[in-house]
């Protein structure tokens, strides 16, 4: 169940939105960064906080790639593999983090800390190829770049 503190926080979100549609992103991010994905049960409690229905929110929750509707891990990896960074040779940065996560695209790596997942332009075209993980955005990517920052991200995980 979530927490009345939160669920006032979140519906304080909606009243000063203009609609409730517009406040529901926010909301689910906000969710999601309590719990870390969204499960069935919190969908629920946005659609109520949101005065939205259930397949409103659901709606929403499929459509934006960066809300997840099942476990993910502590960061997830998003590498961008739009036109631009394929140009760039995103397909040698994305299997170059396969090999070194373990995992395929989607995968989570066994201890839980990254999950690797393609997505469509992060609006950093021009330092392509682009990864962003968590809200941190990663351009202008190689092979030993993506090491360095695993590593870094990493160690963040491991001391939160
Ligand atoms: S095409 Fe990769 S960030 Fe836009």
């Amino acid at each position: 169940m979530i927490p009345e503190s939160l669920k006032n926080e979140l519906k304080a979100r909606v009243d000063a939105a203009v609609t409730n549609r517009e406040a529901a992103v926010d909301v689910l991010k906000d969710l999601q960064r309590h719990y870390g994905w969204l499960t069935d049960e919190t969908v629920l409690a946005a659609a109520e906080i949101l005065g939205l229905s259930p397949l409103q929110v659901e709606e929403l929750a499929t459509f934006y790639e960066l809300i997840y509707r099942r476990p993910v891990g502590k960061r997830v990896i998003q590498v961008c593999d739009s036109i631009s960074c394929w140009s760039c040779g995103c397909d040698a940065i994305l299997n170059h983090l396969q090999e070194r996560l373990g995992v395929e695209p989607g995968g989570t790596t066994a201890d839980g800390c990254f999950t690797l997942i393609p997505c469509a332009c992060l609006g950093n075209c021009g330092e392509g190829p682009t990864m962003m993980i968590g809200d941190t955005l990663y351009g202008l990517l190689t092979k030993e770049r993506v090491d360095e920052i695993l590593e870094k991200e990493r160690k963040l995980v491991v001391s939160e």
